[in-house]
C-alpha cells in the first residue's frame, strides 16, 4: 500500500437495517496517522460507521476499503488479518463479565495467539506483565484479578481500552470511550488515545458526544446527522454555529 492511499475508504456506502436507512451514500477517505472525531446526535450513525470500518458489518450498498482491501471480498482468514490491525473500543465494552479482568485484557492477544494458547491462558494467565502494563496505563492495575462484573462502568470502559492497548493495532476505533467516565478520567483517557496515536503514527477514529474533546484532541471532525455527513473539516474550521446546527432539535 503506497503512502498516498487512504487507510480507510468508503465508496458510496449505504447501510440499511430492514427498510431503515442508517447511513446514506457515504464517501469518505481517512489517511494513516489522522485523528478523526465523529460527532452528532444519538442515532446519527456513528456506531454503525465504526462497525463498517472494522468489518463487523458489511455495507448494504457500496464498498468499504481498509488497509488497501475491500472488506466484503476478503475470505475470513484475510479479513481477520486486517481486523488484527484495527482495535475497537466498543460503546457497550463487549467484555465477558464472568471472567477476571486479566482475561478480558488478554483477549487483545486473540488475533495473534493460537487457539490452544488462548485456551491455556484461561487456566494460566499468560502475559501477566503485558496485561498489567496496559491496566496501569489506564489507571486500574489493582483490578487485574477482579471479576469484570464487579467493576464500575468507568472501570469496565478502561478494561476495554486496556484490551486494545494489548492488541497494539495500527488503527484505533473508539466508540464513545469516555461516555461513562468523570471529567478528570475523560481527559486522561482522551490524552492517552491522542498520545498513542501521535507518538506512533497510529490512526485514531473516535466517536464523541463531547465536542470540546473532539476539538482539543482531534485534527479533523466529521459531523453526522440522520445517517448523513453534515460536515467533514479540519478542527480549526469547526464553528459553534456548525455544532449548534448539527445538534438542533426537530426534523
Ligand atoms: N442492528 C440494527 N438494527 C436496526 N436498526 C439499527 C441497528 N443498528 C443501528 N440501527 C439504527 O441505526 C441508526 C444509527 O444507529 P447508531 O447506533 O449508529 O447511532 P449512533 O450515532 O451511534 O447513536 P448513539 O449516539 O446513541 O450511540 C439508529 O436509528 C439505530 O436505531
Ligand atoms: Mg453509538
Amino acid at each position: 500500500m503506497s503512502q498516498a492511499e487512504p487507510i480507510f475508504e468508503l465508496k458510496q456506502v449505504t447501510q440499511q437495517f430492514g427498510r431503515f436507512l442508517a447511513l446514506v451514500d457515504f464517501n469518505l477517505q481517512i489517511y494513516a496517522g489522522e485523528r478523526v472525531a465523529l460527532v452528532g446526535p444519538s442515532g446519527a450513525g456513528k456506531s454503525t460507521l465504526i462497525r463498517l470500518l472494522n468489518g463487523t458489518l458489511l455495507p448494504s450498498q457500496g464498498e468499504v476499503w481498509a488497509l488497501g482491501q475491500n472488506l466484503a471480498q476478503l475470505k475470513p482468514r484475510r479479513l481477520r488479518r486486517v481486523q488484527r490491525q484495527i482495535g475497537t473500543v466498543y460503546q457497550q465494552f463487549h467484555l465477558v463479565d464472568t471472567l477476571q479482568v486479566i482475561h478480558n485484557v488478554n483477549a487483545g492477544h486473540l488475533g495473534h495467539w493460537s487457539f490452544l494458547k488462548a485456551l491455556m491462558s484461561l487456566v494460566f494467565p499468560l502475559e501477566v506483565e503485558t496485561a498489567a502494563k496496559a491496566l496501569a496505563q489506564v489507571g486500574i492495575l489493582e483490578k487485574l484479578y477482579v471479576r469484570t462484573d464487579q467493576l464500575s462502568g468507568g472501570q469496565q470502559q478502561r478494561v476495554a481500552l486496556a484490551r486494545v492497548l494489548v492488541q497494539d493495532p495500527l488503527i484505533i476505533l473508539a466508540d464513545e470511550p469516555i461516555a461513562s467516565l468523570d471529567p478528570e478520567l475523560s481527559r486522561e483517557v482522551m490524552d492517552l488515545l491522542r498520545d498513542l496515536a501521535q507518538q506512533t503514527g497510529r490512526t485514531l477514529i473516535v466517536s464523541l458526544h463531547d465536542v470540546d474533546f473532539a476539538r482539543s484532541h482531534c485534527q479533523r471532525i466529521i459531523g453526522l446527522r440522520q445517517g448523513r455527513i453534515v460536515f467533514d473539516v479540519p478542527t480549526a474550521l469547526v464553528s459553534l454555529e456548525m455544532i449548534g446546527e448539527l445538534y438542533r432539535l426537530g426534523e
